[in-house]
């Protein structure tokens, strides 16, 4: 499997006019090599050549066992550094086993640092440094069915965490005692870690779209706002729901039923053909048309996979063209200053004729006694 995917990604460098990528650990070598390895204070870098079957590795020499073991698909070239040497000469070494100085090299634009990029200039000074993900992310952005059924997985697994967590939630709750709970109900679901902290927003606070759950304590006619994910097999859900408690201002319901009509009109323009903008205008036109348009203040949504957030983005200006397989976020939302705010997220799949949501938690607003 890593082996086909390497394969591929050669193919849309070579047609991207690239002779080489590099990539440090992170969710690409993972993807590609199926190399899980930590980003730290010292470099790993693994070159891969269009032209050559051996990628090259360059890490601590203690590392190099378990790369090898861990990746046995490949013929690695290796390049190690001993703790307290230079990281210089390693660098040198595998800029010579590179050979050609007029290298091209697709360098992953949000994951190198200068740490990884100031090593390979100088190691490199006649090759072409490009900060692009494009490469990687072309590929990535269409799943397969193995990994769309763990993203299905992360996703009905939220949905069975949200219900239990609304068992347990009561006004009088602070925000953080509610993000704890959650938090433990995340791990009890057997999620990889926590994909990112859960958002608990009440009343007045969910009005900031990314604000941390507080001190603050639920009350009676707040709107709470619930953002959270889980990771099966390295896979990501995120899933947001709005829930009453009591009876909300009448300008937070009309916005909370604006936002669900929002979130189905995007839905409905997910399909295999459509642009990634014309789910996002889809969603925004109804928002603008209620009268709430300034008040949807970010994209519509963003693809998930092994990261939470990625390719392909559902924004204006992203003119992509979805495709079966695709998996992303639908979540439109208002945020009301002083008063309040709504989000409705849900986690869709583009399929051969439309888009199949894997997050299936009710969309109506749900009241709790205040
Ligand atoms: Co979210
Ligand atoms: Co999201």
């Amino acid at each position: 499997m890593f082996a086909t995917r390497v394969t591929r990604l050669k193919q849309h460098l070579h047609d991207e006019g690239f002779s080489h990528a590099a990539l440090v650990p992170g969710p690409n070598l993972r993807y590609f090599f199926g190399l899980s390895l930590h980003l730290s204070e010292r470099p790993i870098v693994v070159i891969l050549s269009v032209e050559d079957e051996r990628p090259l590795l360059i890490a601590p020499s203690f590392e190099i066992g378990k790369v090898e073991a861990s990746a046995p698909a490949f013929a690695w070239r290796v390049y190690g550094y001993r703790d307290g040497q230079p990281f210089e000469s390693a660098f040198h070494d595998a800029a010579r086993a590179l050979g050609g100085t007029r290298a091209r090299i697709a360098v992953e634009a949000t994951r190198f640092r200068a740490l990884e990029w100031s090593l390979l200039t100088r190691a490199l000074p006649h090759a072409e440094l490009v900060a692009t993900d494009a490469p990687f992310a072309a590929l990535r952005q269409v799943k397969d069915e193995h990994e769309i059924a763990a993203l299905r997985e992360a996703a009905r697994r939220a949905d069975e965490v949200l219900r239990a967590l609304l068992e347990m939630l009561r006004p009088g709750m602070t925000e953080q005692q509610v993000a704890r709970k959650l938090l433990g109900l995340i791990l009890d679901a057997e999620s990889e870690g926590v994909p990112f902290m859960p958002l608990v927003q009440s009343g007045p606070t969910a009005a900031n779209p990314h604000a941390e759950a507080g001190a603050r304590t639920l009350q009676s006619g707040d709107l709470v706002l619930l953002d959270f994910g889980l990771c099966i097999r390295g896979y990501m859900s995120d899933i947001t729901r709005t829930i009453a408690l009591g009876e909300p201002l009448p300008e937070l319901r009309q916005a909370y039923e604006v936002v669900k009509a929002a979130n189905e009109a995007a839905c409905a323009a997910a399909k295999p053909g459509a642009r990634a903008e014309e789910v996002d205008r889809a969603a925004r036109a109804v928002i603008e048309q209620a009268g709430f348009g300034n008040y949807f203040t970010h994209r519509t949504g963003h693809g998930l996979g092994l990261e939470g957030h990625e390719a392909p983005y559902i924004v204006a200006g992203n003119t992509a063209p979805l495709q079966p397989g695709m998996v992303f976020t639908i979540e439109p939302g208002i945020y009301l200053p002083g008063m309040g705010g709504v989000r409705i997220e849900d986690d869709v799949v583009i399929t051969q004729e439309g888009c199949e949501r894997l997050t299936t938690f009710p969309r109506e607003l749900l009241f709790l006694p205040g």
